[in-house]
C-alpha cells in the first residue's frame, strides 16, 4: 500500500481522448518512458484520423491552493467597515501521467503506445489505460488486439500476459535504437464470451485495487 493510501488521501485521475493540445506534454512524457519516442508530428497526424485510431491521456487532478488578489476598496460604497477576508483561491492543475493509443484496421486493433510516468507506476494506471483500449477495440468490433513489445520489457509483457495476450512470434531487430527484437503478442478473440467474462473479472479486481489505493479514475468523453 502506498503512503497516500495509508493516510487516506484520495487521488483523482481523469481519462480522456487525446487532443492536439495534449501532444507537447505527451511527447515529454514519452521521452521519459521510451528510448525511441515518436516525433510530435506523428501524434498530430494520428489525431487527424480518429476513425482509424484511438488515443487517450490520463491526467491527475491536483488541487492547488493560492492566495486570491486582495479586493480593491473602490466601488464598495461608503459603508465599508471591515476589509473583506482574503479567501484562498482553489484552482486545479492536471499533470499528464499516462497515455495510450492504438490503430484499428481491418477488424484488428494494434496497440501503438502505452506509458505511465515512472512515479505513478505499479498503481494500476497502466492496466486502466490498457483496459480502456481493449474496451474501445471491442466497441469498434475488432476481433483481435495485437502489439509489439521489446523482448527485454518484462513489465509490459507481464501486463499483456495478465490480459491473456500470448507470444505469436518475433520481429528480429525491430527497434531501430538498439536493434532489439520484438515479440508479437496477440489477444484471444475479443468476441469470445469466455474472454469477455475474464475481462469483466479483471476489471472488477482492478476497481477493488484502485479503491484500496484511494484512487478514483473518472472518464471524460471529450
Ligand atoms: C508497462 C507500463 C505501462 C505499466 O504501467 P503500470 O501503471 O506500472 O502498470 P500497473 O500498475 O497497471 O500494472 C498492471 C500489471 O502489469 C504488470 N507489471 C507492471 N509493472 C511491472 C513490473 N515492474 N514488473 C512486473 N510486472 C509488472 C503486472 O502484471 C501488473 O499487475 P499486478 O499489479 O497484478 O502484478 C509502465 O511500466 C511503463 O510505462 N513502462 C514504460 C513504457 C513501456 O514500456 N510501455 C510498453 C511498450 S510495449
Amino acid at each position: 500500500m502506498t503512503a497516500a493510501a495509508r493516510d487516506g488521501t484520495k487521488r483523482i485521475y481523469v481519462l480522456a481522448p487525446m487532443q492536439s493540445d495534449d501532444v507537447p506534454e505527451v511527447s515529454q512524457l514519452e521521452r521519459r518512458c521510451f528510448t525511441n519516442p515518436w516525433p510530435e508530428s506523428a501524434y498530430y497526424r494520428e489525431l487527424r484520423e480518429p476513425e482509424r485510431n484511438y488515443y487517450l491521456v490520463l491526467r491527475q487532478e491536483l488541487p492547488e491552493t493560492g492566495e486570491a488578489e486582495p479586493e480593491r476598496e473602490e466601488g464598495r460604497g461608503p459603508l465599508v467597515l471591515l476589509p473583506r477576508l482574503r479567501r484562498p483561491l482553489r484552482t486545479t492543475t492536471r499533470p499528464l501521467v499516462g497515455f495510450a493509443g492504438m490503430w484499428i484496421v481491418y477488424g484488428e486493433a494494434h496497440v501503438t503506445t502505452i506509458g505511465v510516468a515512472p512515479e505513478h507506476r505499479r498503481l494500476g494506471l497502466g492496466e486502466a489505460l490498457f483496459l480502456a483500449l481493449v474496451s474501445e477495440a471491442i466497441r469498434r468490433g475488432a476481433e483481435f488486439l495485437t502489439l509489439e513489445v521489446r523482448v527485454s520489457n518484462r513489465a509490459a509483457q507481464a501486463l499483456y500476459e495478465k490480459y491473456g495476450l500470448t507470444r505469436q512470434g518475433v520481429r528480429p531487430r525491430y527497434y531501430s535504437d538498439n536493434a532489439e527484437d520484438a515479440y508479437i503478442m496477440t489477444s484471444p478473440s475479443l468476441r469470445d464470451p469466455a474472454y469477455r467474462q475474464y475481462l469483466l473479472e479483471l476489471k472488477r479486481r482492478l476497481t477493488e485495487k484502485l479503491a484500496r489505493e484511494h484512487i478514483e479514475i473518472v472518464e471524460r468523453t471529450a
